[in-house]
């Protein structure tokens, strides 16, 4: 931690400014559908996910199909280059589905590749993707798309879900035709809404039926999503079907699986499942990651109980649990940033070490709904930790960009492209 300073105060009104600039330099991929073309298919829950690998040159897929014989594989080229075929692991699930896992090796940066996997015994249609630059890197972070949690408000889960997805899919689009060079989206948790039940068949179709809204934007076929447990997933085993997350470990676990952690470019990224209240568990996964990866210069941690959040679960016994104990494990193991979900309220605090605000502290951001499925009453009194925050109900998305020497965080809303915090420097 030591020369770290966080440079907050870019005028918020610059980015203002900038930000049509900015959106004119669209993205020359090609992109899938149109808004008014955008549909979900309810019972289409098989779609194919990519997950960062290990490391930079890896790549993680997961996808549903219903043959449990002969192996799950990938095959992936370059436009004149040979096949690789990578195996992986098939894993029968009770409904007749089958989730297949594959690791993908040896990619090389800003490089374009096509992947097909086989489903049921055949070769998909090629998908084209692109890697990014394995030094300098940018990815975007969204908080609670909980999908489904917006059927409360209409009328049937299925309008709700297709609302869900159709904002997922605009949230994506949006970081990515705003943003060039996004390696790999960062989920804060409640990926979907509906908490499964032992035995309870209803909400486990529900739960199918959100997953496919999840996994429905296109974009999802070639830029990986590297997801967190909340606390409307802890339970629910589609996230370990779905999801085919690097460095899996039991520390941590839930139904829906453990902490889990990677490294891309000088970064390493921490993924805790905080459903889970043993912190000694998560004391001796993140030791036992910095063990591993002692030359990584940055240290990102992601959970999804906001501790140092600006909404009504600020008092919850789990959340003041975790804020009494969570802190100095992160400070010990000089974690630089950590990013989290669950109030469905943008914050930002001072840079906190040992409960208090110190230059030399870590910077906690709390991701607002990215779908706008769902928003809580918002609370007046702000705590004294929060430097910045936005209670709107406006879906929101953080894009963060990491080099050398510095972390540049910025985040905007996704109807109008407005930024609503200053840009904030970490430097180190
Ligand atoms: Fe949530």
């Amino acid at each position: 931690m030591k020369n770290k300073k966080i440079i907050i105060g870019i005028l918020l009104s610059i980015s203002i400014i900038c930000f049509p600039l900015l959106s004119i330099s669209k993205n020359n991929t090609s992109y899938p559908l149109n808004d008014e073309e955008y549909k979900i298919s309810m019972d289409d829950f098989s779609k194919i996910c990519l997950t960062p690998g290990e490391n930079e040159t890896m790549l993680n897929f997961c996808w549903y199909d219903t043959n449990p014989d002969g192996n799950s594989q990938i095959k992936i080229w370059e436009k004149y280059g040979d096949i690789m075929f990578y195996k992986g692991l098939k894993n029968e699930l009770k409904d007749g589905f089958v989730s297949n896992k594959v690791t993908v090796k040896n990619l090389k940066e800003n490089t374009t590749y096509y992947y097909s996997y086989s489903n049921d015994g055949i070769w998909t249609k090629p998908v084209k993707f692109k890697t990014k630059s394995f030094k300098d890197f940018n990815f975007a972070f969204m908080g609670d798309p909980q999908i489904g949690a917006s059927s409360k408000k209409m009328n049937s889960h299925k309008d709700g879900i297709e609302k869900d997805s159709f904002n997922w899919n605009k949230v994506i689009k949006k970081s990515l035709e705003n943003n060039d060079d996004i390696s790999f989206l960062v989920c804060g948790g409640d990926e979907t809404n509906t908490i499964e039940e032992k035995n309870n068949i209803e909400k486990a179709k529900i739960s199918n039926i959100e997953y496919a809204g999840f996994l429905n934007p296109n974009y999802l076929r070639f830029i990986p999503v590297a997801n967190t447990i909340g606390n409307h997933d802890k339970d629910n085993e589609n996230f370990c079907n779905h999801f085919n997350m690097p460095n899996t470990s039991h520390l941590g676990e839930t139904k829906a699986g453990g902490d889990y952690y990677f490294t891309y470019s000088n970064t390493l990224f921490l993924f805790l499942n905080t459903n889970n209240l043993n912190i000694n568990e998560h004391k001796e996964f993140i030791e036992n990651a910095m063990k591993k990866n002692t030359y990584m210069k940055w240290k990102i941690a992601v959970f999804h109980h906001d501790i140092y959040g600006g909404g009504i679960h600020n008092n919850d016994k789990d959340v003041k649990e975790l804020r009494h104990k969570l802190p100095y494990i992160l400070e010990k193991n000089n974690i630089d940033l950590v990013l989290c979900g669950h109030d469905h309220i943008y914050s930002r605090t001072y840079p906190l070490k040992n409960n208090k605000k110190n230059s030399k502290g870590i910077v906690y951001i709390t991701g607002s709904s990215s779908t706008g499925s769902k928003f809580y009453k918002h609370i007046d009194k702000t705590k004294n930790y929060i430097k910045s925050k936005y209670d709107k109900e406006e879906p929101t998305y953080t894009i963060i960009k990491v080099s050398e020497n510095n972390i540049i965080i910025t985040t905007n809303k996704v109807n109008d492209d407005k930024s609503i915090d200053n840009k904030i420097i970490i430097e180190k």
